[in-house]
């Protein structure tokens, strides 16, 4: 299945770094751009402009794992990854008996970064083998649920791919055995933890010390220099 996914994908559009789901499958192909996704199709949120589906992928109550190629398209030598999970079926959508999660409000790891080989589209998967389910969410087997994979490209806006699946007790013969072949990270693709640095709490009005000490230092050094070569102030 593998294989043929991208088989399927290599020979359609090469238009415009969109992901493919590779573990545990996905609704389908969204990579393409014409009249009526004149964007392109991934970029629209919740699932890439597909539809939810019924030939759901059997995945562990437990959690398991994800695998994608993020680098299908050009523009994304970085980007950030997220991954959730939408529970239920009381979403808006013009099927009701089709209908997916309200919504993909529930993270199931911190986002993270990959680092590709180059701005051009690269080749190359990443696999999450042991993703959990979101703290909190209790799922039995049988339930119903989407995962959505999200790629924030360096601009700000984010492509969408989803893949729906039916939880099943870890062990189940349906749920695809993972091994080598379908996850593994490639070594052109690396990875970076994303930090934030607080620059100002809420609520105050001055910036946190540990931030503002070095900026502040920074800011001397920088008042220092014209000063030395002669009062030239209308630099700063
Ligand atoms: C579901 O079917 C669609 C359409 O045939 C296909 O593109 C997609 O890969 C399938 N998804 C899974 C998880 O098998
Ligand atoms: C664009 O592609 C989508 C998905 O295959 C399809 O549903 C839609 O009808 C296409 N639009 C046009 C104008 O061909
Ligand atoms: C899960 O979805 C399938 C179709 O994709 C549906 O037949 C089944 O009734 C759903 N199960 C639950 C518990 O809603
Ligand atoms: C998101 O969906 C869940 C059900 O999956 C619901 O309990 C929750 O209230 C929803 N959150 C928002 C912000 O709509
Ligand atoms: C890996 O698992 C897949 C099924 O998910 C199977 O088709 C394939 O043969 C396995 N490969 C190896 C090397 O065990
Ligand atoms: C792939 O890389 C990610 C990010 O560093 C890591 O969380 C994951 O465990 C790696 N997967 C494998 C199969 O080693």
């Amino acid at each position: 299945m593998f294989s043929s996914t991208l088989l399927a994908v290599a020979s359609a559009t090469l238009a415009s770094a969109h992901t493919i789901i590779t573990y545990p499958g996905w609704r389908g192909n969204n990579l393409l751009t014409n009249e009526t996704f004149p964007y392109g199709m991934q970029w629209l949120y919740p699932c890439g402009g597909m539809p939810t589906t019924t030939n759901r992928t059997f995945w562990p109550t437990t959690g398991g794992a994800i695998a994608f190629q993020p680098g299908w398209f050009s523009g994304h030598s970085t980007a950030f990854i997220y991954v959730n999970l939408g529970v239920g079926n009381e979403g808006p959508e013009l099927r009701p008996d089709l209908a997916g999660p309200p919504n993909m409000s529930h993270p199931m790891i911190n986002p993270f970064q990959i680092i590709g080989p180059t701005k051009n589209p690269y080749p190359g998967t990443v696999c999450l083998p042991q993703v959990p389910l979101p703290a909190g969410t209790t799922v039995k087997a049988g339930d119903n649920a989407t995962i959505q994979l999200v790629e924030l490209a360096l601009h700000g806006a984010a492509l969408y791919s989803c893949v729906d699946i039916t939880f099943a007790e870890p062990g189940d013969p349906r749920i695809p055995l993972i091994n080598e072949t379908n996850c593994f990270n490639s070594t052109d693709i690396g990875a970076a933890d994303i930090y934030t640095l607080t620059m100002r709490e809420s609520g105050s009005t001055i910036a946190s010390p540990s931030a503002a000490a070095p900026a502040l230092q920074k800011l001397a050094a920088w008042a220092y220099v014209p000063m030395l070569v002669g009062g030239m102030w209308a630099l700063l």
